[in-house]
């Protein structure tokens, strides 16, 4: 629920699975997240006052918030790691085909990131993965795929290795938190005996036993909020192109840094 400027980054990544298409959004929370709930709904209180003071402005833009998509909220009771979260849906994806985001990766795109994934899942119907070069220190924070390119921006996986020492790591592309699944992705998940957590990564490479996965290079420039570099460096890109602020903090950034008042 941190906010780049005046929208948490949730905000973010549930708009842009609606503009790819989804209405559907199924949120895996737990406890002490109940803000995520209280934000995507009506606020009478809030809409209220500010019906009384007039500013319908503001108002119409707090109720589209909670428009923006049909939200249905599953909390997960411990935190067992991304494949168990993503077991969680199990009985309301049925025999689908779903996109899966973690809270932490937006992409400043023409294009949503996602509908970048679903196009290719909509050629191969086979599980597709975001990925974004990086620099060989981070590589050790993410999953990193050894990939056959294929096309432009669009690799063969053949494997993917969790969280690699950068001397181990097979390639620069890493993945970053988008992911198109087909519904086999669960039994997989299941068959996974592993101490720790439930990594998706280890079902993901279980897949790749028997059928293709295809990773796409995301157009658009990515920000890790879930690191405190990343969430700065998107809250000044953010604030460099907001429609209120923008000209006044590029001033700041280039002049206004040293005078005493801010
Ligand atoms: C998870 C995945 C990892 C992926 C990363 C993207 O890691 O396990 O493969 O690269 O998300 O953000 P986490 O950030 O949960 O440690």
């Amino acid at each position: 629920m941190l906010p780049i400027i005046d929208k948490p980054v949730v905000h973010f990544i549930v708009e842009e699975v609606v503009n790819s298409g989804i209405k559907d959004i199924i949120f895996i929370t737990g406890r002490h997240k109940r803000a995520i709930e209280d934000y995507f709904d009506y606020s009478p209180e809030l809409e209220l006052a500010l019906l009384r003071k007039n500013k319908r402005k503001i108002l119409n833009k707090i109720r589209s918030i909670a428009n923006l998509a049909n939200f249905i909220y599953i909390r997960q009771k411990e935190n067992k790691g991304s494949g168990d979260a993503i077991l969680q849906a199990e009985k309301l994806v049925k025999n689908e085909p779903f996109a899966v985001l973690f809270g932490d990766d937006i992409v400043l795109s023409k294009k949503p990131a996602l509908l970048q994934l679903i196009e290719k899942f909509e050629k191969y119907e086979e599980c597709i993965i975001a990925l974004c070069k990086m620099p060989k220190k981070d590589l050790k924070n993410y999953g990193v795929v050894k990939g056959i390119k294929i096309d432009k921006n669009l690799y063969e996986i053949k494997d993917i290795v969790e969280k690699p020492k950068p001397s181990k790591a097979p390639s620069n592309l890493a993945v970053i938190g988008k992911y198109i699944l087909i519904p086999e992705i669960f039994d997989e998940l299941k068959k996974i005996n592993k101490k720790g957590e439930l990594e998706l990564t280890d079902a993901l490479r279980n897949i790749l036993k028997k059928r293709k996965i295809y990773g796409v290079e995301i157009e658009g420039k990515r920000y890790d909020c879930g690191s405190k570099i990343g969430f700065v460096k998107a809250i000044i890109d953010f604030s460099l192109n907001h429609p209120e602020i923008g000209k006044e903090i590029r001033k700041y950034i280039t002049k206004g840094r040293t005078k005493s008042s801010a």
